[in-house]
């Protein structure tokens, strides 16, 4: 499991245009990884060898370029981006932003940022051998590690000139050990969200325009009497960040919304389900004009077998017989896949129209019981998650899933935000779409992923 040593960090990674900028990208994610936010800074230069839509997409954040530039509410962003990163970290520097800072021009936007932030500065170059050596690159750096600046020396190896030597980006691992190590012994400088560069929607390709997905989200409350009820911890994050995410894809959304703590997107279609039956008769009716079903709440496997119309007294103990509740997905599932979906004509079904189903699976400590789940449900995809572990699961704004597929396929991702999560699994459903679509130009019957 990867450390977190940057957990509730704002990091800003500043990507100067050397050809070893396309490493800026992993960096950024090993940053992602050990739970840093990141701000990324990507001088002029730096855009000609990465565009700032791999930052955005990896960090929610728009790239910063322009030293001028205005965040939407009129703060100056270099500012705001000085005054809230817990670090600053420069790789790929290159020979000329490297003497730009030591001479204190600020005609850039990393330099402007250094200039105005109090916080600990990292500097990875990255250069030609001959630069590298040059007495100006090595006073420049002198200059820097005065300013109290960390200095990651790059490596020997292959160079982009094609020739070997000194000068190459100095490998992950040690930039993101020394950004750890920079900001190990202070305290977060700006842990209010406000205080730090807004994060914002990633413009997303409207690849499921004109496709409706229902989502269900949060718990379920079985009651026992009017006050009391048997549910759970789900808090309906996981939910409503795949209705959020497909909904910034173009699709038509309809939430199925049980006991949820966090507010529900409002150009979603809502539908509130508070106990298995209510979800079990909204999901089904929603199943008639559904391409997608993903169902991540957590519906009660149990509930009183007889709810009490007055409230229960209080008493020595209370013994309570519970029944099961009736398993919406493996019902969803098997009506899908026999076309006696009420309200959809029979023969709608079929390559090109099925339904794509996806399940979770909470499991604590071990996934073992996943891959019978996946059977058992009839579901494309199941993603699995550990909710025993405190980043991942009922509550946390992060998961780590393992998505299984029904072609046999095994996906473990790293701990991921759950807007992110949200993405990628949009991503696997695009693709099941696509496939079946193929298929029913082909003339297949059925594709691997989708065959029944
Ligand atoms: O809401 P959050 O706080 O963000 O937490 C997210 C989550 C932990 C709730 C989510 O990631 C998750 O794991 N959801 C599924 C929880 C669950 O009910 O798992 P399960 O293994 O018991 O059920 C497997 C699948 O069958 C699920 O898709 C579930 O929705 C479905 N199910 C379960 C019981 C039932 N009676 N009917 C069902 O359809």
């Amino acid at each position: 499991m990867t450390e977190r040593r940057l957990e509730g960090r704002l990091i800003a990674l500043g990507v100067t245009g050397s050809i070893a900028a396309y490493k800026a990208a992993e960096l950024a994610r090993r940053l992602l990884d050990e739970g840093a936010e990141l701000q990324v800074l990507l001088s002029r230069s730096g855009r000609e060898f990465i565009g700032p839509l791999t930052f955005e997409t990896l960090t929610r954040r728009r790239v910063l370029s322009d030293p001028l530039e205005l965040l939407g509410d009129g703060r100056i962003a270099h500012i705001v981006v000085a005054d809230s990163a817990d670090a600053i970290v420069v790789a790929p520097a290159t020979a000329r932003w490297i003497a730009a800072m030591a001479a204190g021009l600020s005609d850039d936007i990393i330099t402007a940022t250094c200039l105005a932030s109090a916080a600990p500065v990292v500097v990875a170059p990255a250069m030609d051998g001959e630069m590298y050596r040059h007495p100006a690159t090595q006073a420049n750096l002198e200059r820097l590690r005065g300013y109290g600046y960390t200095v990651v020396p790059p490596e020997e190896g292959a160079l982009a000139s094609g020739q070997r030597g000194i000068g190459r980006l100095a490998a992950t691992e040690s930039v993101l050990d020394a950004v750890a190590a920079s900001v190990a012994d202070r305290p977060v400088r700006a842990p209010e969200p406000a205080a730090r560069p807004p994060q914002e929607e990633t413009v997303r390709e409207p690849d499921l325009a004109g496709r409706r997905v229902v989502v269900t989200a949060g718990g379920t409350a079985e009651p026992i009497d009017p006050v009391r009820f048997i549910g759970n911890r789900s808090s309906g994050k996981m939910g409503v960040a795949i209705a959020q995410a497909a909904m910034a894809r173009g699709a038509d959304v309809t939430l199925i919304a049980g006991t949820v703590n966090v507010p529900l997107p409002e150009e979603a279609e809502v539908v509130r389900a508070e106990t298995a039956e209510a979800m079990r008769s909204a999901v089904l009716k929603e199943l008639a004009r559904a391409d997608v079903l993903v169902m991540a709440a957590a519906v009660a496997d149990f509930r009183p077998s007889r709810a009490q119309a007055r409230k229960l007294e209080r008493g020595a103990a209370l013994a309570l017989e519970l029944e099961s509740t009736p398993d919406i997905l493996a019902e969803a599932s098997r009506m899908v896949r026999e076309g006696r979906v009420p309200g959809r004509a029979r023969g709608v079904e079929g390559p090109g129209r099925r339904t794509v189903l996806v399940g979770f699976a909470a499991e604590t400590g071990s996934l073992e019981r996943a891959a019978a789940k996946l059977a058992s449900k009839g579901v494309d995809l199941l993603v699995a998650n550990d909710v025993s572990d405190p980043a991942s699961g009922f509550g946390s704004d992060t998961n780590r899933v393992t998505v299984l597929g029904r072609g046999g396929s095994v996906e473990e991702w790293t701990i991921l935000p759950k807007r992110e999560v949200a993405d990628r699994i949009l991503d696997r459903v695009v693709a099941l779409l696509e496939t079946a679509v193929e298929s029913a130009r082909s003339g297949s019957k059925v594709s691997t992923e989708m065959s029944a």
